[in-house]
């Protein structure tokens, strides 16, 4: 475990995602032939593990597994890509699974079975301990609202970065917000959060609320507010989409192991823009999240707002 004030806590989902490659999504009552059928790795909560270890961030996940074959797969990938998972509860409750339809557009539907996932109700004095012991502490909302809510009190308490990436989105506790220096949502979240239908008036309330606000807005990039207001219009980077799932995962996680590396807020969000291009490229959550290298090689592509938030060169 990680008992330096350095690198990334995740407290999240681990899901397998069993995935349909399909023209278009079936309309209610139709039946459609899929292309492929494929399992993967995934979970809001793996992929920004996966997405901040390979950005380069030492990383812990909190969060839990079945004792069943898709637990085993997850477990393996946790291990395999050098994330810290001494924390992994293995429980009664099955694995996670997510039903996924990607189509001809790369665009996705999902539906989750939480299963072990529903089981974090409550922290361990151990992960307690890693929360506090983190840069930041990461999360989004596919484990309990009670869980979320008590990992962002420790890691508030602690001085650790709080950022929730709060999908999929649910109406949130007035308490939860003044806890977060980082919301990440995308354009319907945030109108679903904010309860109001235009994205501008909708992401205002919410940057009034959070200490900073980010708003993805898929091809056209993200908004980035800080202190109540915009600073900032981040471009996408123009690619073709095989697959869109864990796109947004991808830019949280590279995003929170900037910031936790000491990148500035425009910077750390350039970088996560490439690392969110990159996955897009590739079906699948986890196997689509790219390396730090990869990420920096693209970044590099175009210049930085502000230079030296994530060193450049390797
Ligand atoms: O954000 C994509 C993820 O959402 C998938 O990997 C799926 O498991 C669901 O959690």
């Amino acid at each position: 475990m990680n008992f330096a004030h350095t690198g990334v806590a995740i407290v999240g989902s681990a899901n397998m995602d069993i995935v349909f490659s399909v023209d278009r999504a079936p309309s209610p009552g139709e039946t459609v032939l899929a292309a492929t059928a494929s399992l993967y790795p995934g979970g809001k909560g793996l992929n920004q593990a996966v997405a901040s270890v390979r950005s380069g961030a030492e990383t812990v996940f909190v969060g839990a597994i079945g004792n069943d074959s898709h637990g085993e797969t997850l477990a393996g990938v946790i291990t395999a890509d050098g994330i810290d998972g001494s924390l992994l509860r293995r429980v009664a409750d099955p694995t996670g699974q997510a039903f996924i339809v990607v189509d001809g557009h790369g665009e996705n539907t999902i539906i989750v079975a939480s299963g072990a996932n529903g089981t974090v109700v409550e922290l361990s004095p151990q992960e307690r301990a890693a929360i506090a012991a983190s840069a930041v502490l990461l999360m989004q909302l596919e484990l309990p609202i009670r869980t979320v809510i008590e990992a962002a009190e420790v890691a508030a308490a602690a001085g650790t970065t709080v950022m929730l990436n709060a999908a999929p989105a649910q109406s949130l506790p007035a308490e939860l917000f003044s806890l977060i220096d980082y919301l990440i949502v995308n354009e319907h979240e945030a109108c679903l959060i904010a309860g109001d239908d235009d994205v501008e008036v909708a992401s205002l309330a919410l940057a009034a609320v959070v200490g900073r606000l980010i708003v993805t807005l898929g091809s056209a990039g993200s908004a980035l507010y800080d202190g109540g207001a915009i600073v900032e219009q981040v471009t996408a980077f123009v690619v073709t989409p095989v697959d869109t799932t864990g796109a947004g995962d991808t830019f949280c996680g590279a995003f929170a192991a900037a910031i936790a590396e000491g990148g500035q807020f425009i910077a750390a969000a350039e970088f996560a823009t490439a690392a969110a291009a990159l996955s897009v490229q590739t079906l699948g959550a986890v196997p689509s999240v790219p390396q730090r290298s990869e990420t920096l090689q693209l970044a590099a592509t175009r210049p930085l707002t502000i230079a030296g938030a994530v060193h450049p060169t390797q």
